[in-house]
Parts: structure tokens; C-alpha cells; sequence
């Protein structure tokens, strides 16, 4: 298996450190276009390799897709990551750029890659890799829900003081402070969440889960990489092993909870053919007002997307 990682900066190589030190791809290329960067990455993680007894290899390239050529997979991490003050919706000009220019090249190379992408804004950067793409929906998709429920399922088991191992749990939407976590899908070894915590607890949780990328700008300065990168590599593996995992993932809907024409997150199995269904939960009245608010959240910078193609 080959998987192209485009983007060598912290999220695009800690994803390929991921990929290699968990053998999820034989061959790894971690391509950037800053001249020598993504081969040093590259070289650091292939030097992991004795000590930490794989065989994966990493292979860097600035900007050389010929290297990329036949990839399974291709993971887009490229673009500017957020600066404190900044929502993911105000990095659109400069990474729908980027974001195409990439998609293009990796079309070129591996015309049948499954694309992920993880460039913010993210639901909106998933629409534009699969319009410049011109490939079926169902083999480009974002990376935000395994993120999100991680940070979300992270905090519980803090709060709970048990293994996140433990804690399953479904959340949809956008990826952005309107995202959807569902207390009603959550579990802990299969009791019920709201068995094991008092409700105020619980919405505090969410509503920290909601600004969870947020709190880390704010801690560092830039965006997450450690959860981030570990995400998108967790998303290749059940692609490339076939697993046909559950993830809430951001896919391209058409009719799905009544919402079509718009990238959003949603439960997917995701498998060798990239997403192989989508899963329609019977949300309440109350869970479908808050996806349909994130839905229109996400129409509108997809909006801001389709304005600057029409007059570009
Ligand atoms: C975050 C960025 C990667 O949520 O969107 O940390």
C-alpha cells in the first residue's frame, strides 16, 4: 500500500509518523513544497525506524508528485493553520488556493486515490478538493469527527476517570463551534453517558468539546498536530485494511438527514472503497435544529468557496 501525505508541517507529519510507526502503509511519501523540508521530516521519522523495530518507509519530496504516483490514499494537510484570534473560516482565501493547486497534482498522479482531507476550513476545503477532483464523492472526504469525538471523548474520560479506550460516542455536523456532539449516542462500555454524569457536567463537556481546536490555538499559538495527525492516520488504516470502522466522517450528502449539495459530518463505515455508506441516525426534533444550524453554518462559507471560483 502507498499513501501520499501532502504536507509536511506538524499535522501532515505527525500523520506519516503515525502511518509508518503503525505500519498502516508500506510506502509513505510526505511531499511539501518548502524546498528540503518534507525530506528531513521524512528522513527523522525513517530513523525512528530501528528503534522502534517497523519497517514502514517514509520518503520525502518538495513538490515532485511524479513520487506520488499510484498512491491508495492521499491525505491534504497542506494550508496555513490558525492563529490565535482566528476562526477556521478566515484561512479560506489562502487555502482553497493551496487546496486546489494539490488536488490536482494528486489526480494527476493516482487518478483512483482516496482523498482525506484535513486543511481548514475543513467541510469547505472537502468540497473544494471534490469539485477540483472530479471524482466520486465517495473517495473524498474530510477529517473532523474522529478529531472532534476524540477531544470530546478525551474530556470524559477525564472527568469520568476511566479509559477513553472505553468511550464511544457519535457526533456530527461541521467542523467548527457549531459541530453536534450527541449526549443520546454516547457510551461508556455500553452504559448510557447520562447514567455516569450530571447533565450541567455533561454540557460543559460539549460545549468545551465545540472550542476544543480553540483552546489549543490559544495554549500555542498555532493549531493542534499530535490529535490531529493521529486522526487523519486512524481514517487511512481503516481504508487501507478494509476495516469498515465507524467513524463520523465528512462526506458529501445527498438527501442524508435531508440535507443535499453540502460537505458535513456525518457516521460513515469507511472501507476499502473510501466511504462505503452513510449511516442515518433517527435524530429528535432537538438534534435535528442543531445539525441543520451547522448545516447552514457550513452552506455559507461553501457559499464564500463558489463565489470567488465564479469570478476568478
Ligand atoms: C483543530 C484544527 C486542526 O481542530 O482544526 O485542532
Amino acid at each position: 500500500m502507498k499513501v501520499t501525505v501532502v504536507g509536511a508541517g506538524n499535522v501532515g507529519a505527525t500523520c506519516a509518523d503515525v502511518l509508518a510507526s503503525r505500519e498502516i502503509a508500506n510506502e509513505i511519501i510526505l511531499l511539501d513544497i518548502k524546498d528540503g523540508f518534507a525530506e528531513g521530516k521524512a528522513l527523522d521519522i525513517w530513523q525512528s525506524a530501528p528503534i522502534n523495530l517497523y519497517d514502514s518507509r517514509t520518503i520525502g519530496s518538495t513538490n515532485d508528485y511524479t513520487m506520488t504516483k499510484d498512491s491508495d490514499v492521499v491525505v491534504i494537510t497542506s494550508g496555513l493553520p490558525r492563529k490565535p484570534g482566528m476562526s477556521r473560516d478566515d484561512l479560506i482565501a489562502t487555502n482553497a488556493g493551496i487546496v486546489k493547486t494539490v488536488t490536482e497534482n494528486v489526480i494527476k498522479y493516482s487518478p483512483n486515490a482516496i482523498i482525506v482531507v484535513v486543511s481548514n476550513p475543513l467541510d469547505v476545503m472537502t468540497y473544494c478538493a471534490y469539485l477540483n477532483a472530479k471524482t466520486d464523492s465517495k473517495k473524498v472526504f474530510g477529517m473532523a469527527g474522529v478529531l472532534d469525538t476524540a477531544r470530546y471523548r478525551a474530556f470524559l474520560a477525564t472527568e469520568l476517570n476511566v479509559s477513553p479506550k472505553d468511550i464511544q460516542a457519535v457526533l456530527m455536523g461541521g467542523h467548527g463551534d457549531t459541530m453536534v456532539p450527541l449526549p443520546r449516542y454516547t457510551t461508556v462500555a455500553g452504559i448510557p453517558v447520562t447514567e455516569l454524569i450530571a447533565e450541567d457536567k455533561l454540557n460543559e463537556i460539549i460545549e468545551r468539546t465545540k472550542f476544543g481546536g480553540g483552546e489549543i490555538v490559544k495554549l500555542l499559538g498555532t493549531s493542534a498536530w499530535y490529535a490531529p495527525g493521529a486522526a487523519a492516520a486512524q481514517m487511512v488504516e481503516a481504508i487501507v485494511r478494509d476495516q469498515k470502522r465507524i467513524f463520523p466522517v465528512c462526506a458529501w450528502l445527498t438527501g442524508e438527514y435531508g440535507l443535499k449539495d453540502i460537505y458535513l459530518g456525518v457516521p460513515v463505515v469507511l472501507g476499502k472503497n473510501g466511504i462505503e455508506r452513510i449511516i442515518e441516525l433517527d435524530l429528535n426534533d432537538a438534534e435535528k435544529a442543531l445539525l441543520s444550524e451547522s448545516a447552514e453554518a457550513v452552506k455559507g462559507v461553501m457559499e464564500v468557496l463558489d463565489n470567488m471560483n465564479a469570478t476568478a
